[in-house]
Formats: C-alpha cells, sequence, structure tokens
C-alpha cells in the first residue's frame, strides 16, 4: 500500500520520476506519465500492472526527436546562456491524449529555458505509440499569451486546454484543433484575477469538476473546486477543497476508478521533509491520492494516510 507523501517505487524498486502528470487509458491498459528531471530527462511513462507501476521509458529527454509543425515555435530543448554552459528546459504538467483523427499521442505541456520563468509557453510533442520516444514540435505562446500550469480535457470530440496565464492571474480555456497540434478556439478566462494553478479536470454524471490550487511556489495551499454543467461554459464560484493545504498536496489529475469513486491525484513537492524543514529538495518529492466525493455540486476531500486506489 503507498503511503500519502511519499516517493513511491516502481516494481524494481526505483522511485517513480512523474510529477505534475496525468493518466491515460487506451487499450486497456493504463499509462502514467510526469515531469523526470533525473538526468537527461524531462517526461517519463509507466503502466499499471498488477504487481505495481512499472517503468516503460523517458518519452522526452534533452535528446529528443525534433518536428516542426505548421505552428511556429521554438525547438529549443536546451539553453545555451553566455557563459557556453547549456542548461536543461523546465518541462513542467505533462499531459497526453490520444488523438483518433490522427493515430496520434499527443502531449501538451508547461515549458520555460531554464534561465528565467519568462517565457512562459505551452509545448507540444507526438509519438505514434503510448510509451516510445516522442518528437517534439517546440513551445510557443497561445495567441500570444502567457502559458503556464496546466491540462488537457477531451470532452467527446472536442478537447481543450486549459492553462494559468497573465502571471497566473487568469486560468484560460482553448478548443483544440481537431490533430490536437495547436489551440483553435480561445473559449474564455476562467476564475479572473484569482490566482489559480495546476487545474484538474474531470466529467462526472454531466457535472465538470476543475480543482485547482493557489500559487505558493512549491508550497502546499487550499486548493478549491468549482462546477460547471458545459465546459465552455460558466464555472461556479470557488470553494474550498480539503484543509489550507490540500493535506499537503497540489492537484495534478483528477480520474475515475473501476468503482466509480473519483480520485484526486497531487503532488507533496519537497516530500514530507519539506513540510517539517521548509528545505526543498525536487528530488524528494511524493505522491498523494485522495478520494474526492462528489454529489454534483460539493466536493470533499477525504483525507488518508493511505494512498487511496493505488
Ligand atoms: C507550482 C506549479 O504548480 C508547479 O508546476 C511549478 O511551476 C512550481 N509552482 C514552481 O514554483
Amino acid at each position: 500500500m503507498m503511503k500519502n507523501g511519499e516517493k513511491w517505487l516502481d516494481v524494481d524498486g526505483k522511485p517513480i520520476e512523474a510529477h505534475g502528470g496525468c493518466r491515460l487509458n487506451y487499450g486497456g491498459k493504463i499509462y502514467w506519465y510526469g515531469e523526470d528531471r533525473t538526468g537527461d530527462n524531462y517526461v517519463s511513462c509507466y503502466e499499471k500492472t498488477a504487481k505495481g507501476w512499472k517503468f516503460l521509458n523517458n518519452v522526452l529527454t534533452v535528446n529528443s526527436p525534433k518536428q516542426p509543425t505548421r505552428v511556429k515555435s521554438d525547438l529549443s530543448l536546451i539553453t545555451e546562456v553566455a557563459s557556453g554552459e547549456k542548461v536543461h528546459a523546465i518541462i513542467e504538467r505533462p499531459k497526453v491524449l490520444y488523438c483518433e483523427k490522427t493515430g496520434k499521442f499527443v502531449m501538451w505541456m508547461h515549458y520555460e529555458n531554464g534561465v528565467d520563468r519568462k517565457c512562459a509557453r505551452c509545448a507540444v510533442a507526438t509519438c505514434d505509440t503510448p510509451y516510445g520516444d516522442f518528437v517534439y514540435h517546440g513551445s510557443f505562446n497561445p495567441y500570444g499569451n502567457d502559458s503556464r500550469d496546466c491540462t488537457l480535457f477531451k470532452d467527446g470530440e472536442k478537447v481543450y486546454f486549459f492553462s494559468s496565464s497573465r502571471s497566473n492571474l487568469d486560468m484560460h480555456v482553448y478548443l483544440l484543433a481537431d490533430d490536437y497540434l495547436n489551440v483553435n478556439k480561445f473559449i474564455g478566462a476562467l476564475f479572473s484575477n484569482e490566482l489559480r494553478e495546476a487545474p484538474a479536470i474531470i466529467k462526472k454524471n454531466g457535472k465538470y469538476l476543475i480543482v485547482t490550487s493557489y500559487c505558493t511556489g512549491w508550497k502546499p495551499n487550499q486548493s478549491t473546486f468549482s462546477v460547471s454543467d458545459s465546459i465552455d461554459g460558466v464555472f461556479s464560484v470557488n470553494q474550498n477543497l480539503g484543509d489550507e493545504n490540500t493535506y499537503f498536496s497540489q492537484s495534478a489529475f483528477l480520474y475515475e476508478n473501476e468503482q466509480g469513486d473519483i480520485v484526486y491525484f497531487g503532488d507533496r513537492w519537497g516530500g514530507n521533509d519539506f513540510n517539517k524543514t521548509g528545505v526543498f529538495d525536487y528530488a524528494k518529492s511524493g505522491y498523494c491520492a485522495y478520494k474526492i466525493e462528489f454529489d454534483g455540486k460539493t466536493a470533499t476531500l477525504i483525507r488518508s494516510e493511505d494512498a487511496f486506489n493505488e
């Protein structure tokens, strides 16, 4: 049984590196993608097996193949600074969906150049298989906007991209093109001037539930939830979810398990040490899985020491 906040191990006893990620059900299998900041890695992929999470591949790395698309973008995955040093990019919040139209697995993410956090771009990568070596298509500002914490949400035939913008003051919503390689329509801005990030969305019984955190760097804070009848409609006023630290976690994604429960999957950045010592070490970051009880109007986060459903 996995413990909330700890660094979980894969079936080979190695730490799982899949932070700020997503869960994809495809072909009867369950994949977990997330940030991997070890070595030359950016994003790794794991598969859920009867024995636990099995490492499959470092699907995006410093050395990933690159290919431009119709979207004007910056293909840099390394930044050379004045001293000649080559700095790794910061790749955060990778989310992957399968595009029926193209047969491609499409990853969207938050890109920064690793020198400062001023690029505020989204980035896109694709692959013909769920855990092959993704091809990097570059980073860009959607309609020229800042784009930081983000997520994807597939609603029938349509796919939406949510991203924190305007220095995280607004949560932008975009409809993607039907090949998922670009934004196609700006839907609007949610929670304007409310400083929300780490968006995670699920649809249950016709209701759309979105969880977001406040913005306090790597420190946990009060998450909120909001509900709508339409993914591109009006969302309710944010209400608190969990306690003032969201049980020492920040949202990464929501999913429905085989029993129909909604699971909140989050990161405990810096692991349990950060909350005790105040000294941040990304490498100690752990994971949290809590059950959410949702009646269509109110969401309740159920605290536990043991990870729920993992
Ligand atoms: C909180 C965000 O959710 C993370 O993705 C990361 O950008 C950190 N802030 C950096 O402080």
